[in-house]
């Protein structure tokens, strides 16, 4: 793979404990990964990106970090990973992992010590009185009061203690993080909460002075050569979030505009308009998202009335046409996979699940249903076990009861099932990312004036995409159509459909 590699790579994003479960307790691993890898690898992916898996009391699912140079005891040990980071390689996939610097967990050692020790409060934000009135991005005041009276700021969890990057001792010990993965093997981080970083007493989000951090840390992945910074960077503004991937900053960061784009044409099309705008003049390649573990699954957005995602829950629940979501999912990924740039599917994403949006209350685990009073259903809805073969739960993920409990339905959904049939989500996926590596990844796109409800362009290539989001068949393009993401009729492309000539 090229010195670029992540310029046009397709990542897999692995939720590690809902993914396959090796050991039987019912909780993903590290055990259950290896084992499927040569699933991955025929999936055609170049890489994958797994959710934190370090030592963790999971209040959120595994961001908040308590130890960030070792392995989650439920996941495995630090010779497994090791392990499975070799094995990944020798099938030529790389290996990317989650690096959470905005905050930590009340079970660091350096929380500890701030707890037992006034003294050593100074990796965090204490102070005699909240200093503020922000609220936690999950629900409730930002503020906790310890047991000798101080406060403490925490943007999320109040498990989840935000670090001060004021402190040169926060910076050494992140950079020295960075370097004792990338000695392990690591090919890259995905950076959370990216712009949170540095706060000032009125303001959290994207202050300058986060971009030294990156800055630094880029000289710290360029000292070891093709290795990738990417940056969960939820920013409205392009011109902001473009300072994130100048030439000595992030190499990529996830596009967020894309992934809340509505199935709408002038929507997509203004998106992908903006994304090239924004990466081309700094050379950076675009990244195309169309879901990961915090938002609602494509299948189930795209079957609602309103198919844009915002977070907060409030779409959760309204009706969803299923056939039209799958529709509508199955064209979207094509489209996803065509453009130029990075791609990430989220594991789950190539069987086609659905969003569980009827988890019995008691069950749910995320943060975000509890601190908001219930209001917000939270996330686990699209991180439920995935189901691999058989015809009743637990579905090949392992021999344990799974933590989430997964639909009785979810039998014609499993990648066993998938895979002999030729029309399955699963094969369209896999032959998408088969041609998408011999024809697309990075580059540029050309537009083609095939009406406003039709998103058409071609490729460097000469690969042809054509989606039709209008409500009648269109005529395709000169060409030979070599996928598509519906049945083609008298070289007619219906409603809800891509296709790819060349
Ligand atoms: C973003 C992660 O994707 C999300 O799952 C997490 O809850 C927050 N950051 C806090 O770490």
């Amino acid at each position: 793979m090229s010195q670029t590699w992540w310029r046009g790579a397709a990542i897999y994003q692995v939720y590690l404990r809902s993914f396959a479960d090796g050991n039987g307790d019912g909780v993903g691993d590290l055990a259950g990964l290896r084992a499927r890898l040569p699933y991955l690898k025929d999936l055609g992916i170049d890489a994958i990106w797994l959710n934190p898996w370090y030592p963790s009391p999971m209040a959120d699912g595994g961001y908040d970090v308590a130890d960030y140079r070792g392995i989650e005891p439920v996941f495995g040990t630090l010779g497994e990973a090791e392990r499975f980071i070799q094995e990944a390689h020798d099938l030529d996939v790389k290996v990317i992992i989650d690096v959470v610097p905005n905050h930590s967990s009340t079970e660091s050692a350096w929380f500890k010590e701030a707890l037992a020790n006034p003294a050593a409060r100074d990796r965090f934000w204490f102070a005699d009185e909240p200093l503020n009135d922000w609220q936690s991005i999950f629900g409730g005041p930002a503020w906790t009061q310890v047991p000798d009276g101080q406060w403490y700021l925490h943007l999320f969890a109040p498990e989840q203690p935000d670090l001060n990057w004021t402190n040169p001792e926060v910076h050494r010990e992140f950079e020295d993080v960075l370097r004792f993965w990338f000695d392990r093997g690591a090919d890259g981080f995905r950076i959370d909460s990216a712009a949170l970083l540095i706060k000032s007493d009125t303001a959290y989000e994207d202050l300058d002075a986060v971009h030294d951090v990156y800055r630094r840390w880029r000289e710290v992945a360029d000292e070891y050569g093709e290795r990738v910074l990417i940056g969960e960077v939820w920013l409205p503004d392009q011109e902001r979030f473009a300072l994130y991937l100048r030439p000595d900053e992030l190499h990529t960061a996830f596009n967020f505009d894309f992934l809340s784009c509505a199935w709408d044409p002038a929507d997509l099309r203004r998106s992908i308009d903006l994304t090239l705008a924004t990466h081309t003049p700094i050379g950076a390649p675009p990244t195309w998202v169309l879901s990961n573990h915090d938002v609602t699954r494509p299948v189930t957005r795209y079957g609602r009335a309103d198919t844009s995602f915002a977070h907060g829950g409030a779409l959760h629940g309204t009706p969803s046409d299923p056939e039209l979501g799958h529709r509508r999912a199955r064209a979207a990924a094509l489209l996803a996979m065509a453009l130029p740039g990075s791609l990430y599917v989220y594991q789950g994403e190539e069987l086609g699940l659905p969003e569980v949006e009827d988890l019995p209350d008691e069950l749910r685990q995320d943060p975000m249903y509890a601190r908001s009073g219930g209001a917000n259903p939270g996330r686990d809805g699209c991180r439920i076990p995935l189901p691999w073969s058989g015809e009743e739960p637990p579905f090949g993920f392992g021999d344990g009861t799974p933590w989430l409990p997964q639909p009785e339905s979810w039998r014609k959904l499993t990648a066993e099932a998938q895979r002999t049939d030729l029309g399955s989500m699963l094969n369209l996926y896999r032959k998408g990312l088969e041609l998408r590596r011999r024809l697309l990844g990075d580059g540029t796109l050309a537009w083609l004036p095939l009406g406003e409800e039709v998103l058409a362009f071609t490729r460097d290539s000469g690969l042809t995409c054509v989606t039709n989001l209008g409500q009648d068949p269109i005529p395709l393009p000169a060409g030979t159509v070599v996928l598509a993401s519906g049945p083609i009729e008298d070289g007619l492309l219906p409603s809800d459909t891509t296709a790819w000539l060349t």
